[in-house]
């Protein structure tokens, strides 16, 4: 698998590069290549690289205290003790002809400087945006991994829901959410779980905070599920008791417009063509101006893993991309709603890897 995985990086690079250097920082500085090109789920891995080469192999330099986590990986493997030993094992690595290439997006620039010293006159390229491309179409085990992060979340969100009631804070409901998933096999939250109550469900990007849960209020749950490094995203906006009109009304139209954007997907339509379904139910309406931000986003090892549905974003859908479908309606001071779902692009259609029912769910 990371043999096919690596040769597809370097099908989408430019001809003349002989290596691609992959370096995993410390928190927060972390490279998930590392962790696609190594097939590695388990272990930290600070201040490791691994290096690949067009023929499908690499090699992992890492230290003595993560060799036995990184056995599991079928690339080569050399471990340092010190600072110069970790130097002359990359030296060695990077001894290749052509250019080498490295991911600008999540390397910080001392250790870039340092890497350039290392390999001094070689000429360094960014490869970020073939790496992108690369893991956005996913193989067999990654969307196995996401399936197992998406029922994982479902699952936990029913549990949650179960024990919701009134005088519940944000944070609590949040607490239990990750709990619930944890006990299903996360290995924990895949983002910073956004549990809003009230007028609080008006940002999209709220942090949970101490508002408790009152009759009438919107709960607006966004989160996911981590699994083995891969990602899950959903939400799901209920009522505390009963929804009156205006609530009523924008929920169904957001899960109208979720219902449609998931419906329009196949292999070989375009990003803004699914984003504008969804978009021209919620402008017909007369909510347009309250839906945002675009309509989903790629998922994988990262929670935004690149191309999207959105009408600024030009892009193909192809078979075994995975794709958040996310419409929503903000109305400051009174409260919003969004339903999210991530999907599998299939020749025919989309695959939904988190199932949770939609209709009106009133508590
Ligand atoms: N939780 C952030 C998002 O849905 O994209
Ligand atoms: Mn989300
Ligand atoms: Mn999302």
């Amino acid at each position: 698998m990371t043999e096919r995985r690596i040769k597809r990086i370097f099908e989408n690079s430019p001809d003349d590069i002989g290596a691609i250097l992959l370096y995993n920082g410390s928190e927060p500085h972390q490279d998930v290549n590392f962790f696609y090109v190594t097939g590695l789920a388990k272990g930290l891995f600070e201040n490791s690289a691994a290096v690949i080469y067009p023929d499908g192999s690499g090699i992992i330099i890492t230290s003595k205290l993560e060799e036995e986590s990184a056995r599991k990986s079928r690339l080569d493997m050399e471990t340092f003790s010190t600072k110069r030993e970790f130097r002359d094992a990359m030296k060695k690595a990077l001894d290749v002809d052509g250019r080498i290439g490295i991911n600008f997006e999540d390397i910080p620039h001392t250790s870039y400087r340092k890497f350039k010293y290392i390999a001094k006159g070689r000429k360094f390229t960014d490869v970020s945006e073939p790496l992108e491309k690369t893991r956005m179409i996913k193989d067999r085990e990654e969307i196995e991994r996401i399936k197992k992060a998406g029922k994982i979340a479902a699952e936990g969100l029913k549990a949650m829901a179960g024990s919701l009631c009134e005088g519940m804070a944000e944070y609590e409901a949040a607490a239990i959410l990750i709990y619930e998933m944890m006990k299903r096999g996360a290995t924990g939250p895949a983002f910073e779980t956004i549990s809003s109550f009230g007028e609080n469900s008006a940002e999209p990007h709220y942090t949970s905070g101490g508002r408790k849960l009152r009759r009438g209020d919107f709960a607006l749950f966004d989160f996911g599920a981590r699994y083995d490094r891969y990602n899950s995203d959903i939400t799901r906006t209920f009522i505390m008791g009963k929804a009156d009109r205006k609530q009523r009304e924008i929920y169904e139209i957001v899960r109208e417009a979720q219902e449609a954007g998931i419906d329009a997907i196949r292999e070989g339509v375009s990003g803004p063509d699914v984003d504008a379904v969804a978009r021209e139910i919620i402008e017909k309406a007369g909510y347009g101006d309250m839906f945002i931000h675009s309509l989903g986003h790629g998922l994988g090892l990262k929670v935004h893993d690149g191309g999207g549905l959105s009408p600024r974003m030009k892009m193909e859908l192809k078979e075994n991309m995975v794709l958040t479908v996310e419409p929503g309606i903000y109305i400051p001071g009174f409260g919003g709603v969004r339903i999210e779902d991530d999907i599998l692009v299939r020749k025919n259609g989309a695959e939904i890897l988190t199932e949770f029912p939609k209709e009106m769910m009133e508590l």
